[in-house]
């Protein structure tokens, strides 16, 4: 689908595929357990405010490029200024996706695990008693995540290599729709739970007493990753939109999309949280311990916890296959390798490099540096320092490099009007590009 310049079927259809990449673990799992670790409301305040100020402009700025370009990642932006080097930052967004998926391939292994635990019942009747305990001897095992992981990246790869976008797409337009119905039957559930009002305080009442410049900078990092922005990922979907494609009013869809399932994921999570007396700050295991408290505590919880974790892991599928599909549309076509060769290299060595981060919960927990282990450095390396370097390269290259009024030239053909231009336009140019520098320098500590 890299290398064909089809174009969308349906109206509908890229937004829909967009969204299957940005909603994924980033909103479920990451969303409610970076925003417990940032003391709650006021960074979920503060992500919403990168979501709308930067995000949103952002990918607006992407798809456009990438349509304009008509091509990957990288030659896209090579078609509208040959002769400047700006497709850096399409081959840094390759090299996040590629660092993402080490560690995203590990989560949505432990979520592969948790379906077949719930579909075989032995997630709620085995464990009862104390899900952190259960979770925890899991993901330390010295080889089980490992034996996960590696099958994720099997089916993956399986999938990616046949280019069978057709079944996956489908089944996707079929179970993100019952994730989103799983998730407000969820959510009544969690905030009918007593104590559940704490948790909703915890969530939606802002205390920006506890906010650092490395919330700040976590905040930005969620956005980008939430988003799946500055990957590449909007100039390739993008470059397959028609000359009628309303690009900003998809980008707005696809931003309401991905901010709603994390908000509902939210709602759930942190009711139940207070609840159980979980502690909402415990990073990466929150929802594999809260979410089975959840189902062993309603009626029909076996067969919730089945339907959720299986849901969980084909957003997660979908997002690793788009992830996985940016590096080998590269690696095909920079080393002319076949297609099917290209993936299975990529996967390959997608999973020998992500290893370390399966076995950062297990026999490498104690390898850490400045307090973060491999998993973490991953984590914050590509969604805290990569992304949100590539989102200020893009800017410049949208404000500066291939202008406003080029810009507002492509999105505006055949009626299409861009009506926020005049906003864009200022964001673009000196918002957005002035705020990433001070966050970054705020965060080394250089301001
Ligand atoms: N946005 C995805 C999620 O929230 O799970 C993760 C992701 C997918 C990030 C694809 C980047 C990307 F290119």
């Amino acid at each position: 689908m890299i290398n064909t310049r089809e174009e969308w079927g349906t109206r509908l259809g890229f937004m829909l595929a967009a969204a299957g990449s940005a909603i994924g673990l980033g909103n479920i799992w990451r969303f409610p357990f970076v925003a417990g670790e940032g003391g709650g409301a006021a960074f979920v305040l503060i992500y919403l405010g990168f979501v709308l100020l930067i995000g949103l402009p952002l990918m607006i700025g992407e798809i456009a490029i990438g349509r304009k370009g008509r091509a990957n990642a990288m030659d896209s932006y090579r078609a509208i200024r040959p002769e400047q080097p700006w497709h850096v930052t399409g081959l840094l967004g390759i090299v996040s996706n590629f660092m993402i998926l080490c560690f995203y391939s590990v989560v949505a292994g432990w979520t592969l695990y948790y379906f077949i635990l719930a579909a075989t019942g032995r997630l709620l009747t085995s464990t009862k008693s104390n899900y952190g305990e259960a979770f925890g001897s899991f993901i330390s095992h010295p080889f089980a995540p490992v034996i996960w992981q590696s099958l994720l990246m099997i089916i993956v790869s399986l999938i990616v290599a046949k280019g069978v976008k057709q079944g996956i797409e489908r089944w996707n337009n079929i179970l993100m729709p019952v994730l989103f119905v799983l998730l407000l039957v969820l959510a009544v559930r969690s905030l009918t739970l007593s104590g559940g009002g704490e948790g909703l305080a915890f969530f939606l009442r802002p205390d920006f007493s506890s906010v650092t410049s490395t919330v700040v900078l976590a905040a930005l990092g969620q956005a980008f990753f939430s988003l799946s922005l500055a990957t590449g990922l909007y100039v390739t979907y993008g470059s397959y939109c028609r000359t009628n494609t309303h690009i900003p009013a998809n980008a707005g869809g696809i931003v309401f999309l991905d901010v709603l399932v994390a908000v509902i994921a939210g709602l759930i999570i942190f009711p139940a949280v207070f609840h159980f007396g979980i502690d909402p700050g415990r990073g990466p295991d929150l929802v594999f311990v809260t979410f089975p408290a959840i189902f062993s505590n309603m009626p029909l919880g076996g067969l919730f916890a089945a339907l959720f974790f299986f849901c969980v892991f084909l957003a997660a599928l979908t997002s690793a296959i788009s992830l996985l599909e940016v590096v080998v549309a590269y690696v095909h076509e920079r080393w002319a390798l076949r297609r099917v060769t290209a993936t299975w290299l990529a996967g390959l060595v997608v999973l020998l490099v992500g290893l370390p981060c399966a076995l950062s919960f297990g026999p490498w927990a104690d390898a850490t540096l400045l307090d973060r282990t491999v998993f973490d450095w991953f984590d914050f390396l590509a969604a805290s320092v990569l992304l949100p370097f590539a989102g200020l390269l893009l800017a410049l290259f949208l404000g500066w490099g291939w202008k406003p009024e080029q810009v507002k030239a492509e999105v505006e053909q055949e009626g299409v009007r861009f009506q926020v231009f005049p906003l864009w336009r200022m964001l673009i140019r000196y918002v957005i590009p002035v705020a990433l520098v001070i966050i970054f320098l705020q965060s080394i500590g250089l301001i």
